[in-house]
């Protein structure tokens, strides 16, 4: 894929940049924001032009339905560098999908491909110099779609702003990752929009995530609303399981998001002849492999945590831990998929884009 770049566009720059500033090496993730940033306004039924303009705040009217309803959606993409100082994108077209397919479900305008990718590309072309070198190091983009209508009739905004904001990131999750199992509570429900990158999908696992931080555990593993028997989504990632040498995961539903990551370790698992099976998993076939020792690894798998593994989990009050395993999948299908990432490997199933 050839991503075309965006000539219909004002381009306002920053008066200094604050790369000097920035400690690469201690980052938290998701602090620090580039120079630009990428607006584009959908104004009277239509898309305005689109301006890469130096970041800063911006003024919105307190009525905006973004603030009362929620109407927001959001992306998770990634830029890396190679060892020529080239800038690359991983199937930047999935996400592009995916936004437009979310932008459908909560009731927003599709965002045209020119000013999604396009406009990337400028933005990107702009802001090279800060994504670094080196594996680990990345930069973090963060497209997104707000309503800015006014009033606060519970009807869809008439109109929107469309923005794209980047961020230097390495790990999302700095120490071990322990999970919990729920319950009780829910991350989404048939016909909701659980597989729509909704911000309000994220906002209500704040509340029990807070209560699973407060026991010891950094995640949930989502469970199916209707009985807690199926699992599905770990907090910000999709989530695998290894029982002996087979790798399972739930297949996508209305309740999971389709995940390009989780859909690139599918691909490479098969391609590496890794046994995978696309399924539903249920919460008493693990803990059973957990009791039995055949259960081997569970890791998540997300744009901004990469390949993440899950060192044990807790289901009725009782705590699995996994085993500490010098051939871990997890950890070989995170090299793979990183190396194709950075243009270490080559990339034979056609998934980076350059810039
Ligand atoms: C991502 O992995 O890019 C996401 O969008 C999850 C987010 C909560 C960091």
């Amino acid at each position: 894929m050839e991503l075309k770049t965006l000539n219909e566009i004002e381009i306002i720059s920053a008066p200094h940049s604050k790369i000097s500033e920035v400690d690469f090496e201690n980052l938290t993730f998701g602090n620090v924001f580039t120079d630009h940033m990428l607006v584009c306004d959908y104004v009277d039924g239509a898309w305005q032009k689109p301006v890469i303009e130096p970041y800063a705040p911006f003024m919105i009217d307190p009525s905006a339905k973004v603030f009362h309803y929620g109407q927001a959606i959001f992306e998770g993409m990634k830029a890396y560098k190679d060892q020529q100082d080239d800038v690359w994108l991983f199937r930047p077209d999935e996400n592009y999908h995916r936004f437009n397919k979310s932008a459908t479900r909560m009731a927003m305008p599709e965002v045209p491909e020119d000013v999604f990718l396009g406009g990337l590309h400028r933005l990107l072309e702009i802001e090279k110099e800060w994504v670094k070198k080196g594996k680990g190091n990345t930069l973090y983009i963060r497209p997104f779609m707000i309503a800015t209508g006014h009033g606060v009739i519970a009807a869809p905004s008439q109109e929107y702003r469309f923005m794209i904001i980047l961020s230097p990131a390495r790990a999302y999750y700095s120490g071990e990752v322990k999970v919990i199992i729920a319950e009780h509570y829910s991350r989404a429900a048939n016909g909701g929009i659980g597989a729509a990158k909704a911000a309000g999908n994220y906002s209500a696992q704040f509340y029990p995530t807070k209560l699973a931080n407060e026991q010891g555990f950094q995640q949930i593993i989502w469970t199916d609303d209707a009985t807690h028997t199926k699992l599905e989504e770990a907090g910000t990632m999709n989530v695998f399981f290894r029982i002996n040498d087979t790798l399972y995961t739930a297949p996508t539903s209305e309740r999971i998001l389709d995940g390009v990551t989780r859909k690139s370790v599918i691909e490479l698992a098969q391609r590496e002849n890794i046994k995978i099976e696309v399924r539903p998993v249920l919460v008493e076939e693990i803990v059973e492999a957990a009791k039995n020792g055949s259960l081997k690894e569970i890791f998540g798998a997300g744009t901004a945590a990469v390949i993440n593994p899950i060192v044990g989990f807790s289901f009725q009050d009782h705590y699995y831990e996994l085993p500490k395993l010098e051939n871990s999948m997890a950890l070989e299908i995170k090299e793979k998929l990183t190396n194709i990432q950075y243009k270490l490997s080559e990339d034979t199933f056609g998934w980076t884009v350059k810039i």
